[in-house]
């Protein structure tokens, strides 16, 4: 039984030391462009979807009015749209360089709208952890939260005032020189 113990400590202490020498060996996955380690997409998902299952509120956001969608629209604009691109817009270079990419809400293949509003909603308000997702619980009134979850919610069938404000905002002309833009100040905050 002594021996049987003895095996079990060396086999525990072996593992820990491969597991450092691992992560000392400049092999582990660190940069956003590294494969996965093993098991980390499945236990990660997994993880997420319990959690989310658990806690997310159950609402019907289906009659939220077009000003609420507005809102919504507003909020995505200002806060989402850098990650999660907009409608008819290119892919956002920010979030398909992230690892995990930042899905882009707007294109068919990534929308949220099959996902119950609760469950977005769960998302937007706590972030996603050890992925680029940012909480917005403390930047966001739970009316804007509920706002722009309805509006990913109905990403495909959207009125043209809400998708109206969903439009790339038109770029600031380029600089001719090769004068960094804060030595001239043309770049800097337009509002
Ligand atoms: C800095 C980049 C960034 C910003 C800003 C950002 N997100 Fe995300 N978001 C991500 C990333 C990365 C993921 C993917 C997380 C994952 O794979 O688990 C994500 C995931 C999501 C998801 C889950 C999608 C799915 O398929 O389950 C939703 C919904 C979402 N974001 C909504 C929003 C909303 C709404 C905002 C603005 C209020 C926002 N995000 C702002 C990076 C961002």
């Amino acid at each position: 039984m002594k021996g049987f113990l003895v095996g079990i400590i060396l086999t525990l202490v072996v593992l820990a030391l491969a597991v450092v020498l691992y992560v000392r060996s400049s092999r582990m996955s660190v940069a956003a462009t590294d494969a996965p380690l093993p098991f980390e997409t499945t236990l990660a998902k997994m993880g997420l979807h319990a959690r989310v299952q658990s806690e997310a509120p159950k609402r019907d956001v289906s009659g939220f009015s077009t000003a609420q969608l507005l809102i919504g629209a507003n909020v995505y604009q200002n806060d989402c749209s850098f990650c999660h691109s907009q409608p008819q817009q290119s892919d956002s270079v920010a979030g398909t360089g992230m690892y995990p990419h930042a899905p882009q809400l707007f294109k068919s293949d990534d929308m949220v709208t099959d996902d119950p509003a609760g469950v977005t909603y769960w998302k937007v308000k706590n972030g996603i952890r050890l992925t680029g997702m940012p909480s917005f619980k403390s930047a966001l009134s739970e009316d804007q939260l509920w706002d722009v979850a309805a509006l990913l919610a109905r990403a495909d069938k959207l009125p043209p005032e809400v998708l109206d404000v969903l439009k790339v905002a038109a770029p600031v002309p380029a600089s001719t020189s090769e004068t960094p833009a804060g030595a001239t100040g043309k770049l800097g905050k337009t509002h």
